[in-house]
């Protein structure tokens, strides 16, 4: 059976529609990908197929090109990895499970090819073939992350304490919502019991965060330690801080997290890829990936804090994200049971909560699976427009899902006694699928998964599989804290420190140690435009600019240009410094500031350059802050916000002259027929099967039945009118034009969808780099400070 082009159309090929009836499978069901992103819940017993349909959906994602992260609590998401496009038994022999093989009685290698027969087998009755398997393998590298292990690739948490960026930062309840739940799932970790509001350490740790963060500044566990012994506040709320939280029962907190910083095994948490969800998703030249967090080796707290940080991270990256109405990346997690409960609020449930509610603008759609229908919050899923609800074990669990289901908005029209009935008996593989984007619910058998489902694999597999050639994980070390005994010293002042004038700001750059040598040197912050009208590029860039001082002033031309950031000060020296004299005159008066001021406007005019990548066929331009891969990624999804229009329009274009076509079939059939035997009231054969075509790929889903059941009632309408009389070979002519003219409308859609198509491939674009200039009248310099630099 030739397969319609679905990837063209952004359609996910889900399986196909089931009747309980004639136990048949009807047409493929075709699943937009922009449904998606109103997120989709699976329901069902173990062994329903919940995790074979999940995996299927992110493989129709991958292969249109949108990249995954998945939490997988058992090690079978990992299965994603194992993909044979030449579908070999020597190819599945690795994977396939011993055990298994000595209960058939059967060699490994009789096994492995008995396995590669049957998924060989499965794929064909699907209509899938190698080169599916390819076009997958090649859309999307998967990783497999074994955060506090090093066994696969390992996923750094440090980053978790890291201050948020500024869209985070700049939001006091985002800021909130992340604070709390970092809190939350450290405390977790420590096996604190967190009450938010009774709770000291939770209060307390989270005012030191918030401190920290608002501030801009990064605590890492050794620094966490430190501030909960001396916090930079006395004031706790209206409590003072000392009885609320004595300094006594402070330093047991910070042994506490000491202990566990120095625990064995604990290194593995800080080793490393960061826990940076951009990267996970897209690979350095932007291409999709599929990421996979193993938790399944974690016990219960650290499963939490994992899911916790993974999901808040999320958040974070969603909020930098331009509002899309495309699919942009999937969140899937299965077995969710426990991270969103209903009437409690374990860590994991805001952050998932805040993706419910708000991940839909940016695109990012949420997949949730559980087997306990019982242990789900379907408030929080009300939202949720896509339900797949397989078999269910007890009565109990089923009308605990009907109620869910009638409680959201997703019911739409349908009624307890509906969906007891389409639920009872529902066979493995087979799902409810009730989709609120389409007119009706519809019963889905899932299409045969490309991917070997071998079940979980185990930490010593996944080492083996080597997903995504684990480069050598970075190694973050950090020492465990010494409890800090000395409170500040004061500072000696050194005797060669040179006498500045009023209004001349000191800075010091951080040094290591002490006995530092200190060289002046000039330092503002310079904001500079640079447009280009005819580019398209507009960007306001923050640059620091640290010059040398000489006896003729400060020498920018030899400046040092950074990031603030990227620059430590302090306002203080270190202790016991050496101090370079500053070269006669050059900071005497304001006024010679003024001029060292203007001079370094003249200097960013004269050499200000702004290297920016464009790609001229989309008239885009990157922001600085994107490297080539992240611009990359968001050139796709403009192709992909482009594509989804187009087939929007495909779709009204062609389900006006679909149903008047069928319209008119149906005429000319019940014509032919009526001629034929005059006596027959039988209801004639169905409108024009469009199921398996390219127009099926179009009307994928429940649309298909709105635009064909237009058709339908328009022609049962026809039945009852005049009984003219007609002859037959009048009526087949008649017939036969209509179905020329459906094959003519066939290969007109083809034509389309293929102009589509070649307009559509990401990797193909061509970006070139431009170089703006500064606008003079928009260089402003601030901050200008004598910094001193360690020598
Ligand atoms: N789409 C599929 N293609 C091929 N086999 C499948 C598919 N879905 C399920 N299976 C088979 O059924 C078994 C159970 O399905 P699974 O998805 O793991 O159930 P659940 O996650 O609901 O417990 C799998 O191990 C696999 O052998
Ligand atoms: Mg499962």
């Amino acid at each position: 059976m030739a397969l319609p082009n679905y990837e063209k159309l952004g359609a996910f090929y889900l399986g196909r529609e089931y009747d309980p009836a004639t136990r048949e499978l009807g047409p493929e069901l075709l699943y937009d990908a922009r449904d998606l992103t109103t997120h989709a819940v699976c329901i069902g017993m173990t062994g329903s197929g919940k995790t074979g349909l999940c995996l299927t959906l992110l493989e129709e994602a991958a292969i249109d090109g949108i990249p995954a992260i998945a939490i997988d609590p058992k090690g079978d998401i990992a299965n994603l990895a194992l993909t044979f496009p030449e579908l070999r038994g020597e190819d599945f022999r690795p994977w396939v499970d011993p055990g298994e093989a000595a209960r058939k009685w059967q060699s490994l290698d009789d096994f492995a090819a008995s396995t590669a027969a049957t998924w060989r087998k499965g794929l064909e009755e699907w209509g899938q073939d190698g080169d599916r398997l390819r076009r997958l393998r090649d859309a999307a590298a998967v990783t497999v992350y074994t955060p506090g292990s090093t066994a696969g690739r390992p996923l750094s948490i440090l980053r978790s304490f890291a201050a948020p960026d500024a869209a985070v930062a700049g939001d006091a309840t985002a800021l909130k919502e992340r604070v709390g739940s970092a809190v939350a799932g450290l405390l977790g970790l420590l096996d604190i019991d967190a009450d938010p509001i009774r709770s000291r350490e939770y209060i307390l740790l989270c005012a030191l965060l918030d401190a920290a963060w608002r501030k801009g500044e990064s605590l890492d566990l050794a620094a966490l330690i430190r501030s909960v012994q001396k916090p930079p506040f006395e004031q706790v709320g209206v409590f003072d801080l000392e009885s609320f939280y004595p300094a006594k029962d402070r330093t047991e907190l910070a042994l506490r997290i000491n202990a566990l910083l120095a625990s064995p095994g604990f290194e593995a948490w800080l080793q490393g890829d960061p826990l940076d969800v951009a990267s996970m998703l897209y690979d350095t030249d932007g291409r999709p990936r599929i990421a996979i967090v193993s938790i399944a080796h974690l016990n219960d707290a650290e499963r939490m804090f994992v899911v916790t940080l993974v999901a808040n991270e999320l958040v974070a990256w969603m909020r930098r994200q331009p509002g899309t109405t495309s699919l942009r990346a999937l969140f899937y997690m299965d077995e969710v049971f426990g991270y969103f409960p209903p009437g409690a609020m374990p860590p994991s449930k805001t952050p998932l909560l805040t993706l419910m509610k708000q991940a839909r603008a940016f695109g990012l759609g949420v997949v949730l699976a559980t087997q306990n229908p019982v242990d789900l919050d379907y408030k929080g899923l009300g939202n949720a427009g896509t339900w797949f609800i397989g078999r269910l074990q007890t009565e109990r669990d089923k009308l605990r899902v009907i109620e869910g289901l009638l409680g959201s908005n997703a019911a739409g029209g349908m009624d307890k006694a509906r969906l007891e009935a389409a639920m009872s008996s529902l066979p493995q593989r087979t799902f409810l699928m009730r989709n609120v984007h389409d007119d009706a619910p519809v019963l889905l058998r899932t299409r045969w998964a490309l991917s070997y489902l071998r079940g979980p694999l185990t930490l010593a597999e996944i080492t083996r599989l080597g997903a995504g050639g684990a480069p050598a994980p970075v190694v973050a070390r950090v020492e465990a804290a010494a409890p800090a005994t000395t409170s500040a010293r004061p500072v000696a002042a050194a005797p060669d420190r040179p006498v500045v004038p009023a209004g001349v700001v000191e800075q010091f750059l951080a040094a290591s140690g002490t006995l530092v040598e200190y060289e002046p040197r000039l330092g503002a912050r310079v904001r500079t435009h640079f447009v280009d009208a005819r580019l398209g590029v507009d960007q306001w860039i923050d640059t620091y600019y640290l010059a040398p001082l000489e006896e003729r002033g400060p020498a920018w031309e030899r400046a040092e240009a950074c990031a603030r950031d990227a620059l430590e000060f302090r306002d203080e020296p270190a202790p016991d410094s050496a101090f370079a004299p500053i070269p006669g005159g050059v900071l005497a008066t304001p006024k010679a500031l003024q001029q060292h001021a203007k001079a370094l406007v003249e200097h960013v005019y004269r050499t200000g350059t702004l290297t920016v990548l464009r790609c001229p066929e989309l008239k885009a331009v990157a922001s600085p802050q994107q490297t080539e891969g992240e611009f990359r990624a968001q050139l796709a999804q403009s192709l992909r916000e482009k594509r989804d229009k187009a087939v929007d329009d495909l779709r009204r274009k062609y389900a006006t002259r679909l149903a008047t076509l069928a319209d008119r079939q149906r005429r000319a059939e019940q014509k032919v027929a009526r001629e034929q035997s005059q006596a027959s009231h039988e209801t004639l054969s169905s409108a024009l099967s469009v199921g398996g075509s390219l127009l099926g790929a179009l009307f994928g889903g429940g649309r298909r039945a709105s635009a064909l059941g237009k058709a339908a009632t328009a022609a049962r309408g026809v039945g009852r009118i005049g009984k003219e009389r007609t002859d037959v070979a009048h009526a087949e002519a008649d017939l036969a034009s209509v179905r020329e003219q459906y094959v003519a409308l066939e290969a007109e859609l083809e034509g389309e969808v293929s102009r589509l198509e070649s307009t559509g491939d990401p990797a193909a674009l061509q970006l070139e780099t431009v170089a703006v200039k500064p606008r003079k009248s928009d260089i402003t310099v601030a901050d200008l400070a004598l910094v001193w630099q360690p020598a």
